[in-house]
């Protein structure tokens, strides 16, 4: 049975619905991200689960119970939100304690949950401390241990963090996934950055306009992307999506691209259907689009010329910007020796990894 059910919620304000009729069964002990531009209905669908918000149509259920009409403070969950909302005039430790005191818990058993929640996220030292002594990742890191003493069934993170620099931001996500490893506990979080989704997520859940677009493991929806908002959504730097016709050549379909680039279609699901002259819009990462060495490894026909652009060292590997006619493209190489700005390079597409979708329905059909 799924710790938390949602069926066919929607939610409107007066006359503007925001979430179209969501369905979505996240399993015991799971870690669900919730990821999507802003303004998708994230925290609305989340504050739905906590009670925060009431939902116009549908159900949602916590364990076996439905909770349409449980207050927030029966529903067994524990919110944690971009702001911490810690008491500045409290140590850690009664911040940590709060809805333990609220619950009019023991004080011996609230002691040993803030000494237990403490030692998990390592806040020992600090429970004497006031909240403006804090870094914003220890801070960050009480607001958990408020959520973890009150063992909650289901903990709801909206955008945790969002409000910490990016070094801090990367390692508070392990953090949080250590937790998680810890505790095992069922996760519903929100967050409008892709990496943290990829990183965190058991399944990742992708929203735009209060639809959800596609629901998989993060290999799923990186690997197989259902349609173009999905494809061009996950990934960084983006996947290219560059407009391109079917042109059958000996009974075989190829792709024409911009640039005078003609490849091949590797035979596959899907390749059976591409009629010749059809639209499409193909798409490959950067990661498959190479120069330098890598070239070695493709077949003959799988390579083109562009016009380089801009080049990028990352340290490990750069990026590079190829002009293919109009269009501008962004490839990978790990060379030492790169091609410089204007150079007419030798690029090669790792079609193994191409995707097709359908410019007017957006879905992927290759
Ligand atoms: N109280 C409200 N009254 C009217 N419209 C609202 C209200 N709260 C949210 N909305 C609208 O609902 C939509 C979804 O908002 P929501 O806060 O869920 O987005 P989000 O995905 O969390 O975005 P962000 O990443 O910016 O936090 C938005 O269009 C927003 O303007
Ligand atoms: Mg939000």
């Amino acid at each position: 049975m799924a710790q938390v059910s949602i069926r066919n919620v929607v939610k409107r304000y007066g006359s503007v619905q925001v979430v179209h009729g969501l369905d979505l069964e996240v399993q015991h002990n799971e870690f669900v991200v919730l990821v999507g531009p802003s303004g998708c209905g994230k925290s609305t669908m989340l504050r739905m689960i906590a009670g925060l918000e009431d939902i116009t149509s549908g159900e949602i259920r916590i364990g076996d119970r439905v909770v349409n009409n449980v207050e927030p403070k029966h529903r067994n969950i524990a919110m944690v939100f971009q702001n911490y909302a810690l008491y500045p005039h409290m140590t850690v430790a009664r911040n940590i304690a709060f809805g333990l005191r609220a619950a009019k818990l023991p004080k011996a058993e609230q002691e040993q949950r803030v000494r237990e929640a403490a030692r998990i996220l390592g806040l020992e030292e600090l429970l004497e401390r006031r909240p403006a002594e804090l870094s914003g990742g220890q801070r960050q890191r009480v607001a958990m241990g408020r959520a973890i003493v009150r063992d909650p069934q289901v903990f709801l993170f909206d955008e945790p963090l969002s409000n910490l620099d990016a070094k801090l931001r990367s390692s508070m996500r392990v953090e949080i996934k250590k937790l998680h490893q810890k505790v095992q506990t069922t996760v519903i979080y929100v967050t409008h950055d892709q990496v943290e989704a990829m990183t965190l997520a058991d399944r990742i859940v992708i929203m735009r306009d209060g639809v959800i677009q596609q629901i998989g493991t993060p290999l799923e929806v990186f690997r197989q992307p259902a349609n173009l908002f999905v494809a061009g959504f996950i990934g960084s730097p983006e996947m290219n999506l560059i407009e391109a016709t079917i042109r059958h050549k000996d009974g075989q379909p190829r792709l024409e691209m911009p640039g005078g680039i003609d490849v091949p279609v590797p035979p596959r699901n899907g390749s059976g259907a591409l009629a010749d002259g059809r639209r499409v819009t193909a798409g490959l990462r950067p990661e498959h689009v190479v120069a330098g060495e890598a070239l070695a490894a493709l077949p003959e026909d799988w390579r083109a010329r562009a016009t380089v652009g801009v080049v990028e060292p990352l340290g490990s590997e750069s990026l590079l910007m190829l002009d293919i006619g109009d269009r501008e493209i962004t490839g990978k190489a790990v060379d030492s020796n790169l091609p410089a700005p204007g150079d007419r390079a030798a690029i090669g597409f790792n079609l193994a990894h191409l995707h097709l979708f359908d410019p007017e329905s957006e879905q992927a059909i290759y």
